[in-house]
């Protein structure tokens, strides 16, 4: 029953890597200009795994998030995701695999401010969840500490609060990635070590497979695995201990 109304099955095997980019780039056209935001990017992202890209303002992170959270296609290359051809879906396909296995969380937090904690989580469960909207969305704030401010709008919100809430929306269709893109970016450091932990538990205690974008070393520091790019390329990859002077100045210059 399941696989009549499924379009797109899960056909992954066990060793096989949640996430293969292979020689992606991605090239903007701005009159006579081409930006080429991604310039061949080359990687594999395993499932429960914690990755954490930094790199410069401009160097691509947010670019390489919208492909990976397929909001945007690549100019070329190949990106497998569960064993699946990105490249090779229609947008409905894509749409529904966004809706399926991603969740994301925004610098911003884009919560609608008229709507309260509660309504902004049950928002992505207006299509399909019937009665069990307001259960799930309270399990959701449940889980990231915020039971007790289901009634408050966004600006009754302190900032970590009111990104506990973007990631109780993110979280509230089950995703197995959680794709983050400067999440602790608007935050001062206590909420940033708060927003941080949540991630980490997501990752550790759930097996989410997490990715964060962050300028800020001591954030990535916190990820198993550090990504840094300079100009649409990977320029190191591996734990955090093993961070090149290069990789923390392309990190600082962004802070400035
Ligand atoms: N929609 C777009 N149109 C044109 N250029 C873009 C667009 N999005 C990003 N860029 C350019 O691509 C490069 C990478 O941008 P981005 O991925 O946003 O970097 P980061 O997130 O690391 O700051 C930058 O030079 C940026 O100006
Ligand atoms: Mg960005």
């Amino acid at each position: 029953m399941a696989a009549a109304a499924a379009v797109v099955v899960d056909n992954m095997s066990e060793d096989q890597a949640m996430i293969e980019l292979s020689d992606m780039t991605k090239v903007y056209n701005i009159g006579t200009i081409d930006v080429h935001a991604l310039d061949g990017v080359s990687m594999s992202i395993h499932r429960g795994e914690m990755v954490a890209i930094m790199g410069a303002s401009g160097s691509g992170k947010s670019t390489l998030m919208n492909v990976l959270g397929c909001l945007d296609v690549p100019s070329s290359g190949r990106y497998m995701l569960d064993g699946l051809e990105v490249g090779a879906l229609s947008g409905n396909q894509l749409a529904e695999i966004r809706n399926r296995k991603i969740g994301f969380v925004f610098q911003t937090y884009n919560l609608l401010p008229r709507l309260t904690a509660q309504a902004n989580v049950e928002l992505p469960l207006l299509y399909g969840a019937g009665n069990d909207r307001k259960r799930r969305a309270s399990e959701a704030l449940d889980r990231v500490g915020l039971s007790d401010r289901t009634n408050h709008k966004p600006t009754e919100l302190s900032g970590g609060q009111q990104q506990r809430v973007g990631i109780a929306r993110a979280l509230v269709k089950d995703p197995s990635i959680l794709l983050a893109d400067e999440p602790t970016g608007n935050l001062d450091s206590r909420s940033s070590a708060e927003i941080m932990e949540i991630l980490m538990e997501l990752n550790r205690d759930e097996g989410r497979t997490v990715i964060i974008v962050t300028h800020e070393p001591d954030i990535a520091a916190q990820a198993p695995r550090v990504i840094t790019m300079r100009d649409g390329v990977i320029v190191s990859d591996g734990p955090p201990e093993t961070l090149g002077q290069g990789a923390t100045a392309a990190a600082g210059e962004a802070q400035q």
